[in-house]
């Protein structure tokens, strides 16, 4: 199964565990412009674009975190937001901030041209006053998940086992594995 990312943590954090569904992932980087809209209509669009590109089964992610004290930005932004301000960028703006309540959202969207659906995994949690740890990437730095008192970026191993992308990925395993049962 081809996994359309140009974004190597989000392969390598999934790859173990969909082997676990009999599911081989490779990773194939292709240039997509993205559409502006929700995680999901960002993914769906994504696989479908990418589809008719490589004319094979695939999934795409599209994943952001959502500060509430801050309506939900960087949200879809993410990356952009990322590149631009880095994780000290979203502490300063949360600089006095009492409700520092947050969560993180994947969206990963299996096409195989006849049919399309997407898979949401959630984690919520709260953003830390200063930057922590030095595994994973992007904001895991500032990310300490709910009943934790570490940063994603400190304990890469709980984030294996927790996170919003192997929760929606783990949907997806789930759907597809009982799909191919009906199918045979
Ligand atoms: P995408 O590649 O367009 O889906 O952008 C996702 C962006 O959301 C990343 O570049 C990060 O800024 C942020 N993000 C999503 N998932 C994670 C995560 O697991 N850890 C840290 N940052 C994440």
């Amino acid at each position: 199964m081809k996994f359309v990312t140009t974004n190597i943590h989000k392969f390598e954090e999934v790859r173990t565990m969909l082997k676990e569904f009999g599911i081989n992932i490779e990773r194939v980087e292709l240039k997509i412009s993205e559409v502006r809209g929700t995680n999901e209509e960002i993914a769906m669009d994504a696989a479908l674009k990418a589809y008719s590109i490589i004319k094979e089964p695939l999934i795409v992610e599209d994943s952001g975190l959502f500060i509430n004290a801050l309506n939900g930005f960087p949200g879809e932004f993410s990356k952009w937001v990322y590149n631009k301000i880095k994780p000290e960028g979203i502490l300063k703006l949360m600089e006095g901030v009492k409700d520092r309540s947050a969560y993180f959202k994947a969206v990963v969207a299996y096409t195989d041209g006849k049919e399309i659906k997407t898979f949401t995994g959630i984690v919520e949690g709260s953003i830390s006053y200063e930057e922590k740890g030095n595994k994973g990437f992007a904001f895991d730095v500032i990310f300490v998940p709910e009943g934790y008192s570490k940063t994603f970026a400190e304990m890469p191993e709980v984030k294996a086992k927790i996170s919003h992308r192997v929760k929606a990925f783990k949907e997806f395993g789930k759907w597809f594995v009982k799909r191919q049962t009906y199918e045979f």
